[in-house]
C-alpha cells in the first residue's frame, strides 16, 4: 500500500523522487521520507510525519543534493504514522537504508533475534528488521556483497516485501527486490538514468520503457540499466513492456481533484475500453488476450468472480451480464472470503478476478487458490503488467488509463464495461447468443462513450449536484435502493459516500426493504433510489411510494425524461435513455458526482480519504 520511488542517473534525485511520490501518494499518505547519496560517501535523509507536503517543506529548507536516491510515501502497519517510523530506516551507522512495502509477519522473531545480537532499534516498524538483516549480512557472510547481503536477508522474511535499498559503499546502483504480493516493482528505463517504482504514474514523466519484478526477484539498478536475477542469484532474461499513456493521464489538469477528474473523463475512457474491442463486421467482440478457446468456453459449467470492493460490486453486475447473454451460472464472491472458504473449484471452471490494481493482495492469494484447483483463471484489470496480469491464464485490460483518486470511478465502469464484452463473448462462444442480439448490443455498446460524454457534460455544466450537496451533506445516514442488474450499483453509490464523505450508507436490494431496513426511514434519512424506466421500475415506484408514506426524503437516479417519477421525488439525478444493459454503468456516475460533491461540500480530503489507501496489498 505504500508508495516507493528510487532514481539513478545524472540529474538531481530529489525532485525527480518528490513528483514520483506526489503520483504515488494515493497508495499511503501518513508520512513520507526520502535518502539521496551524496558526492561525499554520505547518505542525506529526511522524513516527515504526514502528507508528502511536509517532507517538501523540509527538503526545502534543508535540501539534498546528489544523484542517487530513494523516497517512500507510507500507510502504516506497524507502527503509527510518526517521523520514527516513516521511510527510509537506516543500519546503525547510516550508510545502508531500505524502504519497504508490504509486512514482515515474522519480525518480532527477527527483531529479537537482532537485539540479542547488539542492534538498537530506533522505530516500531517491521522494516527496520530488513535494514539491520542486510547490514548484518553486509558485514559477516556476505563480505561487502551487497547484492548478496540483500539476497540472504530476504530470504529470512515472511510476509509479502517489496524494497529499495541504496548504500553509501556502492553508490552507483539501487537495489530492488520482490517477496511475495507485495504490491508492484516497476523498473523505468531512460537515457543515462534509471527508476525504480510502485507504479508506473510516478515515472511516466520520464520513460514509458518498463519492466516488471516478479514474485522473489530482484534487480540491481544503475544509470546505464538493470541486471535482473531471481532470489536463488541466477540471471534473469527481461522484456521491456511500452507503456502507451499519455504522461498527462496521470495529472490533474484543470480539475480540483484526481476523482472529480476520472469521473468526468469516463466518456474518455470508455472509448479507450471499447477501443479494438468491437468487430462490427463480424458482429463479434475481441478479446485475444484471454486465452480462451471456443472448445474451453464451451466446456465451462461455472464462472466464479473474486474481487474487493468496488471491483467486488462491479463483478454482481457482471453476473447478471454473462447469466443472461452467456448462460453460464457465475458466482460471485469477496476475493478474502473465497482465499479462506476452501472454495470447490475444478479444471471446468473458470475464475475470474476484477481489480484495477492488479495487486489487491487477497485478490491474488484467491487467484493462488483458483490455480491450485485447476481452474481457469482470468482477469479483469487495469495496471498494466501487474501481477494479476502475469499471473493468470488470460487477462482483458481495461484501458482505463491510470486511476490515481483513491475512491474508484472509471475503473468500475471500464470493468463493468469489459464484463459486457465477456458476456457477449461467452455467450457467443457457447453458442447460446443469437447473432442478432450480438449485433444489437455491440451497437448498443458503441454508443456508451457518447451517452457517458453527454451524461457527464449535462453535469458539468449546471449546478445540480453542488445544490444537492448543499441541501444534503449535513444528514447522517443515507439508504441506497435499486433492484436487478441495478442492485449492485446501489451498493457501489452508497460505498463511494461513506469513504469519501464518512456518511453512513447502505446499498440494498429494494426488495428487501420491506424485510428490515424500512424500520429505519424517517425524515433524517433520505433514500437513493436508482430507478431508471425497466422490467422493474412499477417495483421501484412502489419503493418510492413506501419511503414518501413514512416521511423520507427520496433522491431518484432516473431517465431524463422521466416526468412521473419527477412529481414524485425530492431530486432526480438525470441518466440519458439508452439500452437496459447500459443503464448500470451510466446510472452510476450521477452517484459518483453525488459523492464527490457532498465530500467536497463537508471538507473532506478527497483524494486522500481517511484511513484508505488505493492499493491493498496487506491483509
Ligand atoms: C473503492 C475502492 C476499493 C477498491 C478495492 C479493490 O472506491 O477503490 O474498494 O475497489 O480495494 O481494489 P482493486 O480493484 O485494485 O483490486
Amino acid at each position: 500500500m505504500c508508495g516507493i520511488v528510487g532514481y539513478v542517473g545524472n540529474q538531481e534525485a530529489a525532485p525527480i523522487i518528490l513528483h514520483g511520490l506526489r503520483q504515488l501518494e494515493y497508495r499511503g499518505y501518513d508520512s513520507a521520507g526520502l535518502a539521496v547519496l551524496d558526492g561525499d560517501g554520505g547518505v542525506q535523509v529526511r522524513r516527515e510525519a504526514g502528507k508528502l507536503l511536509n517532507l517538501e517543506q523540509a527538503v526545502s529548507q534543508a535540501p539534498v543534493t546528489g544523484a542517487v536516491g530513494v523516497g517512500h510515501t507510507r500507510w502504516a502497519t506497524h507502527g503509527p504514522p510518526s517521523q520514527r517510523n516513516a521511510h527510509p530506516h537506516s543500519s546503525p551507522d547510516g550508510d545502508l537504508v531500505v524502504v519497504q512495502n508490504g509486512i514482515v509477519e515474522n519480525f518480532l522473531d527477527l527483531r529479537q533475534e537482532l537485539e540479542r545480537a547488539g542492534y538498537t532499534f530506533r522505530s516500531d516498524t517491521d522494516t527496520e528488521v530488513i535494514v539491520h538483516l542486510i547490514d548484518q549480512h553486509y558485514h559477516n557472510g556476505s563480505a561487502g556483497d551487497l547484492e548478496d547481503a540483500v539476497r540472504k536477508a530476504l530470504l529470512r522474511l515472511k510476509g509479502p516485501s517489496a524494497i529499495v535499498v541504496l548504500s553509501a559503499h556502492h553508490p552507483d546502483r539501487l537495489i530492488a527486490a520482490r517477496l511475495g504480493n507485495a504490491g508492484g516493482v516497476t523498473i523505468g528505463f531512460g537515457r543515462g538514468e534509471m527508476f525504480v517504482a510502485s507504479d508506473i504514474p510516478a515515472i511516466l514523466r520520464h520513460t514509458r520503457q518498463v519492466a516488471f519484478l516478479d514474485n522473489r526477484q530482484m534487480a540491481v539498478v544503475t544509470a546505464h540499466g538493470a541486471v535482473f536475477k531471481d532470489l536463488d542469484g541466477r540471471p534473469l532474461a527481461k522484456e521491456c513492456t511500452r507503456i502507451d499513456w499519455n504522461p498527462t493521464a496521470a495529472e490533474k489538469g484543470e480539475f480540483r481533484h484526481f476523482m472529480q477528474k476520472e469521473i468526468f473523463e469516463q466518456g474518455r475512457s470508455l472509448t479507450d475500453t471499447l477501443r479494438s474491442r468491437l468487430d462490427f463486421q463480424r458482429n463479434a467482440v475481441v478479446l485475444d488476450s484471454l486465452n480462451l478457446t471456443p472448445d474451453h468456453a464451451r466446456r465451462l459449467t461455472k464462472l466464479t468472480i473474486v474481487a474487493c470492493g468496488t471491483s467486488y460490486y462491479a463483478g454482481l453486475v457482471g453476473k447478471y451480464y454473462i447469466e443472461r447473454l452467456a448462460r453460464l451460472p457465475v458466482e460471485v464472491d469477496y476475493a478474502s472470503e473465497f482465499r479462506y472458504r476452501q472454495p470447490l473449484v475444478a479444471s471446468d471452471q473458470m475464475v475470474l478476478a476484477i481489480t484495477q490494481s492488479g495487486e489487491t493482495v487477497d485478490t491474488l492469494a484467491a487467484l493462488e487458490e483458483a490455480r491450485t484447483g485447476g481452474a481457469f483463471t482470468a482477469a479483469i484489470v487495469n495496471a498494466i503488467g501487474s501481477q494479476a496480469a502475469r499471473v493468470t491464464d488470460g487477462h482483458i485490460y481495461m484501458q482505463a488509463g491510470p486511476e490515481i483518486g483513491v475512491a474508484s470511478t472509471k475503473a468500475f465502469t471500464a470493468s463493468t464495461t469489459d464484463l459486457l464484452l465477456l458476456a457477449i463473448y461467452l455467450g457467443q462462444q457457447r453458442g447460446v447468443l443469437a447473432e442478432a442480439e450480438s449485433a444489437r448490443i455491440i451497437r448498443a455498446l458503441s454508443m456508451l462513450p457518447g451517452l457517458a460524454g453527454e451524461l457527464l457534460e449535462d453535469a458539468l455544466q449546471n449546478d445540480r449536484y453542488r445544490e444537492l450537496a448543499e441541501r444534503y451533506h449535513t444528514f447522517y445516514n443515507f439508504l441506497y435502493l435499486g433492484r436487478g442488474i441495478h442492485y449492485p450499483i446501489a451498493r457501489e453509490g452508497a460505498l463511494k459516500l461513506k469513504e469519501i464523505s464518512y456518511i453512513h450508507a447502505e446499498g440494498y436490494p429494494a426488495g428487501e426493504m420491506k424485510h428490515g431496513p424500512i424500520a429505519l426511514i424517517d425524515a433524517t434519512m433520505p433514500t437513493v433510489v436508482v430507478a431508471p424506466r425497466d422490467h422493474v421500475y412499477d417495483k421501484m415506484i412502489s419503493q418510492v411510494e413506501q419511503v414518501k408514506a413514512r416521511s423520507g426524503q427520496v433522491l431518484a437516479v432516473a431517465h431524463a425524461n422521466d416526468e412521473a417519477i419527477r412529481a414524485k421525488v425530492d431530486a432526480v439525478m438525470p441518466i440519458p435513455v439508452a439500452d437496459e444493459l447500459l443503464t448500470p454503468i451510466l446510472a452510476v456516475m450521477p452517484l459518483q458526482i453525488f459523492a464527490y460533491e457532498m465530500a467536497v461540500r463537508r471538507g473532506a480530503d478527497v483524494d486522500q480519504p481517511r484511513n484508505l489507501a488505493k492499493s491493498v496489498t496487506v491483509e
